[in-house]
């Protein structure tokens, strides 16, 4: 079978995390330190906090912004379950923005809709999704949310590697935080590095690193400045004033990040390669365009998403998949619209976003990895060819 994505780990990976496995600290240890330093190095970040998931990589984002109760936050009907539900383990509304259907990425404009739209709502932040590894035009959104006076979070599973093109034609790595509070990363395996899980916020604030750094940790207060001071000189003594989490990723994981991060731009190269290849065999079909390649973004490609028109092909996507299962190449669908889940049907009643919905109808993941051969991608592009002319 050849999966729609897969990690690769080898030799010097996995003497990392043995040499970890080895030595005196397995958790809280200079691993983890050392990654956190070179992931803010590699996306020129001034501060990056490591942990369990990049989906408590967006619950600390929520918390650190004291996001809550009668808050709302906007998340675009396309990403993964995640983005939205960070809002709701804090118990803030989602409010679902659409995407334009050429790529499945919130844009300045359905932001801005999404933000008149839901004016009686109290909006305090927006989780912008980077999806297949692509962003949009970053400065503008952060003109949107500044002018509303929102904070902006970049959701970033998909895009570790990626920069922003910014209309001069400067570059700012995703994760920098030039325009916005904070970035999100994912490393399960699946992302275009992996650590097993494992996930980060990168911030250029101190004080939202000190915060994301405390809930991550039970919220476990040691600084002698904060703690009642008829405790202050017990060398034991923490104070818990929030509540918070256990959301720590241990050196083991870090270790795998850091050997994997030194990767990072021959994997970029490698997933360039395979998307051109891919590129070239799907120019010129009526019923099948890949998604949409923005000028705002140099991106690490995460997925290869195609959009076919099925109606026209005349094969439903499930019988599409199968036939392509059925010759060993395995696919996905990335995303169904959150909206559409039934927690979220409850909670805010049916919704369709046009953007959203006419993405949804028509996207498929074929393989993306590193170590995809050119004799895969030919297999797969033959069986796709095979149904779509
Ligand atoms: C867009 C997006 N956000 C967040 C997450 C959550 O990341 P994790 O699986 O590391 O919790 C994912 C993972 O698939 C994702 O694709």
């Amino acid at each position: 079978m050849i999966p729609y994505g897969r990690h690769k780990i080898e030799k010097d990976d996995i003497d990392a995390v043995v040499a970890v496995l080895k030595s005196e600290m397995l958790t809280c240890g200079e691993a983890v330190r050392a990654f956190e330093d070179t992931l803010s190095q590699t996306v020129s970040s001034r501060y990056t906090v490591s942990c369990s998931s990049g989906t408590a990589a967006l619950h600390l984002c929520m918390m650190a912004l004291g996001i809550g109760s009668g808050d709302s936050v906007i998340v675009p009907g396309i990403t993964f379950l995640a983005s939205a539900n960070a809002a709701q383990y804090v118990g803030a509304d989602v409010v679902f923005a659409d995407v334009d259907p050429a790529t499945g990425l919130m844009t300045p404009e359905t932001l801005e809709k999404a933000i008149l739209e839901n004016k009686e709502k109290n909006i305090k932040a927006i989780i912008n999704v980077h999806m297949a590894g692509q962003c949009e035009d970053l400065e503008s959104m952060h003109a949107i949310a500044k002018k509303q006076g929102i904070f902006l979070i970049e959701d970033a599973a998909h895009a570790i590697g990626s920069n922003y093109i910014s209309k001069k034609g400067d570059m700012y790595p995703i994760g920098s935080n030039a325009f916005s509070d904070l970035t999100t990363f994912s490393f399960h395996p699946v992302k275009n590095i992996a650590m097993g899980e494992g996930g980060a916020v990168t911030t250029n604030s101190l004080d939202l690193k000190n915060k994301l750094s405390l809930f991550r940790n039970h919220a476990m207060e040691r600084d002698k400045e904060k703690i009642a001071s008829e405790n202050k000189n017990k060398p034991w003594y923490y104070e818990m004033q929030h509540l918070g989490y256990n959301f720590r990723a241990s050196d083991i994981h870090c270790a795998l990040g850091i050997s994997q991060l030194k990767k990072l731009a021959s994997f970029k190269k490698s997933r360039e390669e395979s998307v051109s290849f891919y590129d070239q065999a799907f120019s010129k079909l009526e019923y099948l365009t890949p998604i949409c390649k923005l000028p705002s973004c140099d991106p690490v490609w995460h997925l290869y998403v195609i959009l076919i028109d099925f109606k026209h092909i005349e094969i439903p996507r499930e019988i599409f998949m199968q036939l392509l299962s059925s010759r060993g190449i395995r696919t996905q669908v990335h995303y169904i619209p959150v909206y559409k889940q039934p927690y979220y049907k409850d909670l805010y009643g049916s919704n369709e976003l046009p953007g959203c919905e006419s993405y949804y109808k028509r996207c498929l993941s074929i393989p993306l990895f590193v170590g995809l051969s050119k004799a895969m991608q030919e297999k797969v592009i033959q069986e796709v060819l095979k149904h779509v002319k």
